[in-house]
């Protein structure tokens, strides 16, 4: 491939992964099954990486692997109404064509796992999107590392990756443990967890104990998604639910993990995480925002039954994000018409992080409320809008009005 004898795309692609190898001193590279783009909007890839990539699809570049896309800049069935621009619409359609023109599954969903793109355990893959990363490590038990846009777009051409990282057996290792003193219930408290311990962790990889072996795999993804928001992690074990950690020794390869390596977590430093994301009250939030990572079919539902007789406050919006096939699955099983008589809209294929960066403010949105600390993390930041941190509960109980 670096010979070139099988075409410029491959060429470039090899070069940049072998500089990729030799940076992190890699021994061979290995064969990849699946690639996840994160670059897949014309807001994270900017201009530079737009065009890259349209390059690489013109040079005849091809996708071996199935490779799937994260979200879009702007919902293409609801854009004009959400209040998009035509321009926005345009650049990333033609970002879409370009990565479908290489044989790109353009599913705009930052959990590719829910709908069907599920790596088996042990295999080794190439994603990006922090939040699918730690799901597939630590839930589903395959091997990604950290890539970025464009080394995933690699992988997806080559179908190789350097050897290095967590693709190697001694990477996986637990490193720090957190033991969980406090029973937790529903997806917040794990993405509050995940939040707290994430600070700590930084790019450690975190063995929980004390979490109940039935954690529903929505739990998993909150608390993964929340680990690589406050922190760089990218594998945590879960003692007697996850894959690789069927044990705790399995999980740290049988070495003692020094005490001061072991942290306690209680109430208090849950309550404590809680408050510290939020910087208004609920009652302020003029925009609702579920469903970060992505809902699957029974959270919609879940959402569906929550907001079920309840009347939501006038001047208050609430967007649930999905992808758009899970949305079509909601419309067949009548999910969508009743959200939407609630006055409940479900947001498809795009997300705040991946949105124009005033997007907020030009359609006045004022404050936002929201059950997760990584969209906290990118409105707060990127968009500049205060957040209301907290669970569906609490935040139904605010913003809605018996009917
Ligand atoms: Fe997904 Fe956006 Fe959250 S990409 S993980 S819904 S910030």
């Amino acid at each position: 491939m670096v010979d070139g004898k099988h075409g410029e795309a491959k060429q470039k692609a090899m070069e940049l992964l072998v500089a990729l190898g030799e940076c992190y001193g890699a021994e061979e590279m290995i064969p990849v099954t699946s690639a996840h783009l994160s670059a897949a909007n014309p807001i994270n890839a900017g201009k530079g990486g737009t065009n890259f990539i349209k390059n690489m699809a013109e040079k005849g570049g091809k996708f071996v692997i199935p490779t799937t896309t994260n979200p879009a800049s702007l919902d293409p069935w609801a854009w004009k109404e959400m209040g998009f621009t035509e321009e926005l619409y345009h650049e990333q359609a033609a970002l879409s064509e370009a990565i479908s023109k290489m044989g790109g599954l353009i599913c705009n969903t930052c959990t590719p796992y829910l709908i069907g793109h599920v790596p088996r355990v042990r295999e080794h893959i190439a994603w990006a999107e922090s939040s699918a990363i730690v799901y597939a490590n630590a839930v589903l038990g395959s091997r990604s590392n950290k890539e970025s846009g464009l080394t995933a777009l690699m992988a997806g051409i080559t179908g190789r990756t350097p050897a290095y990282g967590y693709h190697l057996d001694e990477n996986r290792f637990g490193k720090l443990k957190i033991m969980v003193g406090v029973p937790l219930k529903g997806e917040t408290a794990y993405a509050t967890l995940g939040f707290f311990v994430g600070k700590i962790a930084q790019d450690r990889i975190p063995i929980f104990t004390g979490i109940s072996r039935f954690a529903s795999h929505h739990e998993l993804k909150c608390l993964g998604a929340a680990l690589a928001t406050s922190g760089s992690v990218v594998h945590y074990h879960v003692v007697g639910v996850t894959p690789e950690a069927l044990t705790e020794e399995l999980a740290s390869g049988f070495k003692k993990i020094h005490s001061s390596d072991c942290i306690e977590v209680t109430l208090r430093e849950l309550k404590e995480t809680e408050e510290s994301l939020s910087s208004i009250g609920p009652e302020h939030a003029d925009l609702v925002v579920l469903g970060c990572p992505y809902s699957s079919i029974d959270q919609i539902k879940n959402y569906t039954n929550a907001f079920w007789g309840r009347r939501i406050k006038k001047d208050v919006e609430v967007w649930i994000l999905t992808a758009r096939i899970i949305k079509r699955y909601a419309e067949d099983l009548g999910y969508v018409n009743t959200l939407e008589s609630l006055g409940v809209r479900l947001v498809s294929n795009t997300c705040p992080a991946t949105m124009p960066h005033d997007f907020f403010k030009k359609q006045g949105y004022r404050a936002v409320a929201t059950d997760s600390p990584k969209l906290v993390y990118y409105i707060s930041n990127t968009k500049d809008i205060p957040c209301y941190y907290g669970s569906l509960d609490k935040i139904i109980h605010v913003i809605t009005t018996d009917i």
